[in-house]
């Protein structure tokens, strides 16, 4: 049986591939979580006492994450600062988690000789042009626009100068959007599903034309998962399910599925900088690795997903007034 330590294992990614790997494998799960405002221990909830420990703490503290490393056999490293309006605002921790905290995680699978594999995301490499036939791929040039994006990127380097430097064996990822149960409501698709179950309106950044890949997060941890078993030492996968939406498409869809009319939602203020289209070619992942995605048609997971937010209300709400002030601020 595989020990596995995940990070950021109470957020929305990291949660879910926990209770993905509990249902899926023997395995059993080490979750190091700092319980930041986007960490949520209700997310981890009814996990099998004799598979799951939740550790309280940072990955930046050194002498915890070695005495952890040393006592598994693989690490998932997904604890990050993940949002991209938070590291305009402030990029502090941004700098703090993203850069210093792999760094940390990487000298301790150093020194223990552990596997290792870096969560990354598809804006490590930039935006695409929104008629650019093309799509990222793993040779794609990194090109990072936000703060957030700049971390993730600078994170993905320290991991290959420390597989090349040092000789550890760590595996990449690069996915795109995820959606699914357990997101914070911050993020686009939550915030529009609540804004109107709240009797409010979805909020659109500038036109809405903006695109996004999106993947369920189920089927962004079946990939993390075969990586991790077959995936090869010092590779990087890129992870995606051919599901471009553009925001306002996706926004009709919340509103029609939620019965509301398909217009009825406000443009904001335009996030800075913000990224025109990301598209992500996992030809790699398919063809060496044989890796297909479950939730193929994005309406159905989007249903499935307002579902989980129609019957969970007592998840989102202690999050939701906050954050809709946060944005209030800057006219979002
Ligand atoms: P999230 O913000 O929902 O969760 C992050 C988790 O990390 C939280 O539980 C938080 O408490 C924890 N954390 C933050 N700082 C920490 C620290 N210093 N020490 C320990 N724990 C800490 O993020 P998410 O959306 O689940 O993203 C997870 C990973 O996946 C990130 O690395 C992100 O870059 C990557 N990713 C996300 C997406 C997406 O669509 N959300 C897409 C591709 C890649
Ligand atoms: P987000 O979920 O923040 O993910 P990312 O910035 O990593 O792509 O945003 C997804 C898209 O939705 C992005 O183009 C910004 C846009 N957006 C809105 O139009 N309105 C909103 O309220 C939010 C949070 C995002």
């Amino acid at each position: 049986m595989t020990k596995i330590l995940v990070t950021g294992g109470a957020g929305f990614i990291g949660s879910n591939f926990v209770r993905y790997l509990i249902n899926h494998t023997d395995t059993s799960v080490t979750v190091l979580d700092k319980l930041t405002y986007a960490g949520n221990r209700e997310s981890l909830r009814g996990l099998p006492k004799n598979r799951f420990t939740f550790v309280l703490g940072d990955i930046c503290d050194a002498s915890l994450v070695h005495e952890l490393v040393r006592r598994n056999d693989l690490v998932v490293h997904f604890a990050a600062e993940s949002h991209n309006d938070n590291s305009l605002r402030d990029p502090s921790t941004f700098i703090s988690t993203n850069l210093v905290g792999t760094y940390t995680l990487l000298e301790a699978v150093r020194r223990y000789g552990t596997r290792y594999h870096h969560i990354s995301t598809d804006e490590v490499y930039g935006d695409l042009a929104l008629e650019d036939p093309d799509r990222f791929t793993e040779s794609s040039p990194y090109n990072p626009s936000s703060p957030y994006s700049a971390t993730k990127a600078g994170s993905d380097h320290l991991v290959r100068a420390w597989v090349r430097s040092f000789g550890v064996e760590a595996t990449l990822s690069n996915c795109s959007n995820n959606y699914g149960p357990y997101q914070h409501v911050e993020k686009f698709i939550p915030r529009q599903i609540t804004n109107v179950l709240d009797g409010g309106r979805p909020r659109l950044y500038g036109a809405g034309l903006n695109v996004r890949d999106w993947i369920h997060v189920d089927d962004h941890s079946s990939a993390v998962l075969l990586i991790t078993t077959e995936g090869k030492i010092g590779e990087t996968y890129l992870i995606g399910a051919d599901g471009e939406r553009n925001n306002k498409e996706v926004v009709e869809t919340i509103l029609e599925l939620l019965g509301q009319p398909r217009d009825a939602y406000d443009h904001v203020n335009d996030r800075a900088g913000h990224d025109l289209r990301y598209a992500i070619d996992s030809t790699k992942l398919r063809m060496e690795l044989g890796w297909r995605p479950i939730f193929s048609d994005f309406n159905t997971g989007l249903a499935a997903t307002i579902e989980w937010y129609q019957a969970n209300e007592a998840w989102w709400r202690p999050q939701k007034a906050q954050t809709e002030a946060t944005y209030a601020r800057v006219g979002q």
